[in-house]
């Protein structure tokens, strides 16, 4: 039987976690410390509860490893994962943004653009919807697929994969730092002002995108705006609720990301290099 183990039981890890458990595969949660992690759907008060081991000391070696800390918390799971991983383990990091995998070196790791919605308060996950990690179709994911098929967690393989990337992130940068810039939710798209600079945002996304071979239609930019236009007006983002929790933000790996692009490819993007120097020195401390 194939172990699987998911280092950070936050939202995203307690979720596929969660669905692979209750379809009877044998999963670890690998936590900074032992516990448990409490999962709850939105609108419910039963919850599911799973023991949680501390990552210094399990000594299994996995045959699926998920990923599901944040990319700014990356560098605290690296000295394990030697240990926890074997020379045929497939290894899949679920976050946002992109880049991360440059720092691996693990063979069989692939990075999944993840839709799953929750939210970790203390020990509680409330997952609010979706289950789907998109990949890139290859043999080992093509295993992946095939191994977990009795779980409700959605494995979607995608020969354009690199398209399923640069599509979150365009929908993730802009929503992204307007939120976590102006600390505050959703609500500030009803100010015309910050839905003109959110398609400006996308606008150089595309851009980006398309210098590095990736082509997007000018009618994605209504799509994305249509997505933020559905977010209900208390919604946060994750940098929102990392900057107004004190926690550091994915910046690197999102605005990050695309900025280091943009200056490769030598592009004209004023909003992206605003957003994204503003972001960086909100994080400043001496
Ligand atoms: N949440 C969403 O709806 C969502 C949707 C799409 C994509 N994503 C992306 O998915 C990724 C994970 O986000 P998330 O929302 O699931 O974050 P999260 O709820 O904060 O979960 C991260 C978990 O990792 C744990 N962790 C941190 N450092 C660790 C270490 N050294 N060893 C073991 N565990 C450690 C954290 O533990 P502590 O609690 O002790 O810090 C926490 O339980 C991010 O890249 C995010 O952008 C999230």
């Amino acid at each position: 039987m194939n172990t699987f183990g998911v280092i950070g039981p936050g939202a995203v890890g307690s979720v596929i976690g969660e669905s692979l458990h209750n379809s009877g595969y044998q999963v670890t949660f690998l936590g900074r410390k032992p516990g448990e992690v409490h999962v709850k759907r939105m609108d419910e008060t039963k919850t599911a509860v799973f023991s949680v081991e501390a990552i210094s000391e399990v000594e299994t070696a996995f045959d699926y490893l998920f990923i599901t800390v944040k990319g700014t918390q990356l560098k605290g799971i690296m000295p394990y994962l030697d240990k926890l991983t074997h020379e045929n383990t497939i290894c899949i990091l679920c976050q946002n943004g992109y880049g991360q995998l440059d720092t691996f070196h693990i063979p069989n790791a692939y990075q999944a653009v993840v839709y799953i919605s929750g939210q970790k308060k203390e020990n509680v996950v409330t997952h609010f919807r979706d289950r789907v990690l998109m990949l890139p179709e290859n043999t080992k994911t093509k295993k992946l697929k095939e191994d977990i098929a009795a779980s409700n967690l959605e494995i979607r393989l995608s020969s354009d994969y690199r398209y399923e990337v640069w599509y979150k992130l365009l929908v993730n940068v802009a929503i992204n730092s307007v939120t976590a810039l102006s600390r505050n939710t959703a609500l500030i798209l009803q100010e015309e002002n910050i839905r003109t600079l959110c398609k400006r945002l996308i606008q150089e996304g595309i851009g980006i995108a398309a210098a590095e071979g990736v082509h997007f239609q000018e009618t994605i930019i209504g799509e994305i705006m249509n997505i933020y236009a559905g977010y209900p007006p208390y919604m946060g983002t994750s940098m929102y609720y990392d900057r107004v929790d004190g926690q550091k933000m994915e910046v690197d790996y999102i605005q990050g990301y695309l900025y280091q692009k943009s200056r490769v490819y030598g592009l004209d993007t004023p909003c992206l290099d605003t957003v994204y120097s503003l972001l960086v020195a909100s994080e400043m401390k001496e």
